[in-house]
């Protein structure tokens, strides 16, 4: 007969043990108000809310998935960079982007969800990541595009997140966007020299402006009006601006830097409204960002296949790390004994 098993029930809290679990909650929801309304912040072992723990896991995990996954369509270009000065940059702001995840999956861990777990729905194709990232780079104008207007696009909605209110994201977002500032300007730089070579060059850079603009835009999210999340966002002090308040300015930046690039925008639409002392774009396809979303973007299969693939060739290497980690606790206690 097969043996009995055990069931541990656990024993339901006292009324004494529920009143004390409510008064922490008041007292803690008494504080988080508190900071809410200085404009203080939250940090790790400060009680939160559960949803805007959930909030800031989902905003934080997106955001490092979207660094790692970043890394892709450039890591494609370094063996063909034009010159070796071009591949060390090239490497050196692929690296960053790596550094970046990095430092974001250790502020959603301070959450309480482990790094495997975020990287386990990042390669089940589960996790969202930056719709920007699933079109494909296809000449060397486009690393100066994604420089220029995707790092652009990043520094714009990351600038205000260093002072969101979760204490490990805003710290790690100052960093993030120094190291931004550096990746912009390396994308125009890319785009001014080829736009003052030749006549085929320039064109080069023209048409990768022309590809990556209306994605670039689309990176700040859906239009206010279908935005389900920022209000909560904004009234938690996590966001700062509204998707298309951030999009706005973004294109005013563009507007004025284009011209010293001596390209254009591809959106006749672009004008400052007087009225309403804003920039203003012309429509963005939608239905594109949607289709992106739901994984049918030109080339969501192809890098969630590469980040599995790199999964799991990388497996000595967090196996072999586990080993020595576990050797060297080892080592510790036996000193210790
Ligand atoms: N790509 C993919 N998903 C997007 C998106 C985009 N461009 N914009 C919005 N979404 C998703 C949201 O994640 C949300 O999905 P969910 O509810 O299933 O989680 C849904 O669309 C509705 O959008 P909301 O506007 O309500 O969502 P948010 O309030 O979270 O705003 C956001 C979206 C502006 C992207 C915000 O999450 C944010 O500011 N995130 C931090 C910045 C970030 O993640 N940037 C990634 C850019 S790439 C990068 O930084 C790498 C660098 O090297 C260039």
């Amino acid at each position: 007969m097969a043996a009995q098993k055990l069931q541990l029930v656990p024993a339901a809290p006292s009324p004494e043990e529920l009143a004390a679990a409510a008064e922490r909650d008041a007292e803690g929801q008494a504080n988080f108000d508190r900071v809410m309304a200085q404009d203080s912040r939250i940090e790790p072992r400060d009680w939160m809310p559960a949803a805007y723990r959930k909030t800031l896991l989902r905003q934080i995990s997106q955001h490092a998935h979207s660094e790692i996954i970043g890394m892709q369509p450039e890591a494609n270009w370094i063996s063909r960079a034009p010159s070796l000065k071009r591949k060390g940059i090239l490497m050196a702001k692929v690296q960053d982007e790596a550094g970046h995840g990095l430092y974001l999956y250790s502020a959603a861990e301070t959450l309480g969800q482990s790094r495997d777990d975020m990287m386990d729905a990042l390669i089940a194709g589960k996790a969202r990541y930056s719709s920007i990232f699933n079109y494909p780079a296809r000449t060397w104008a486009d690393m100066g595009a994604i420089g220029w207007l995707v790092d652009g696009a990043a520094i714009c909605n990351q600038v205000p997140l260093c002072r969101a209110s979760y204490g490990p994201y805003g710290r790690a977002m100052v960093r993030v966007c120094k190291e931004e500032s550096f990746h912009q300007r390396q994308g125009f730089e890319i785009l001014l020299e080829l736009s003052n070579g030749t006549a085929a060059q320039k064109q080069m850079a023209q048409d990768a402006v022309n590809r990556w603009y209306a994605p670039a835009l689309m990176m700040f999210g859906p239009p206010d009006d279908d935005s389900p999340n920022s209000r909560q966002s904004m009234a938690w002090n996590i966001k700062r601006f509204s998707n298309d308040e951030l999009r706005s300015r973004f294109v005013g930046m563009m507007v004025e830097q284009v011209r010293v690039l001596g390209l254009t925008l591809p959106d006749e639409q672009v004008r400052f409204n007087d009225e309403t002392k804003k920039w203003e774009h012309g429509p963005l396809d939608w239905n594109e960002f949607k289709e992106v979303l739901a994984g049918r973007g030109p080339c969501n299969a192809q890098r969630v296949e590469r980040r599995r693939q790199a999964h799991d060739d990388g497996a000595w290497v967090r196996e072999a790390a586990a080993a020595y980690a576990a050797k060297q606790s080892a080592k510790q206690k036996e000193v210790v004994a």
